[in-house]
């Protein structure tokens, strides 16, 4: 049967978690855990979402709201399906949302040798604001801070 629906954005749930980590091995030096996916599931600030192409999770996309902020706590993308456009569409989901929801400002971190992830967000509009020393603490890696006024 030809598969003619369009890719879309869904809330996560816990049956995602196992396809979410095979994803998440593939992206981080320092994955989540099953439990750090659970526990954010369950916490009333946090918004979780995946990208469905077909019945594969494409990519996935977490944030935490604390008032009139948002806070993108993790973005990735299959890596079979990067530069596809998936990321950029996750973040202008949950921005367009954001928006709607009278959100003021989004704040994250990322690693300051990650070029493919800071070139999405300046893209979207983000600017740096600080840096977090060493705050990858396996790498002693710092982090850049940034912000986008919404
Ligand atoms: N090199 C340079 N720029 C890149 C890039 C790369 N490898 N990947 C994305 N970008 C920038 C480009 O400006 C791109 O626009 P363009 O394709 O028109 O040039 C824009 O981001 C949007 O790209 P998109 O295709 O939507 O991104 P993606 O679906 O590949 O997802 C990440 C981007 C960062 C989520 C993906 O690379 C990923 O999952 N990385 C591993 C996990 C990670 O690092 N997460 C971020 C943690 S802070």
């Amino acid at each position: 049967m030809k598969e003619d629906k369009q890719p879309y954005m869904r809330t996560m749930t816990t049956g995602d978690i196992p396809e979410i980590i095979e994803i998440e091995k593939r992206s981080f030096i320092s994955p989540w855990t099953r439990g750090m996916f659970v526990q954010t599931l369950a916490s009333p600030v946090s918004h979780s979402f995946v990208m469905i192409d077909g019945q594969r999770i494409t990519g996935y996309i977490i944030l935490y709201q604390a008032g009139l902020e948002i806070h993108i706590m993790n973005i990735a993308v299959h890596p079979d399906h990067r530069r596809q456009g998936i990321g950029g569409a996750m973040m202008a989901g949950i921005l367009e949302s954001a928006r709607a929801d009278s959100v003021e400002l989004c704040f994250l971190e990322v690693r300051e040798t990650n070029f493919p992830a800071r070139a999405l967000y300046e893209k979207l509009g983000f600017k740096n604001i600080g840096k977090r020393k060493g705050y990858y603490s396996e790498t002693n890696e710092d982090a850049i801070v940034m912000q986008l006024s919404l």
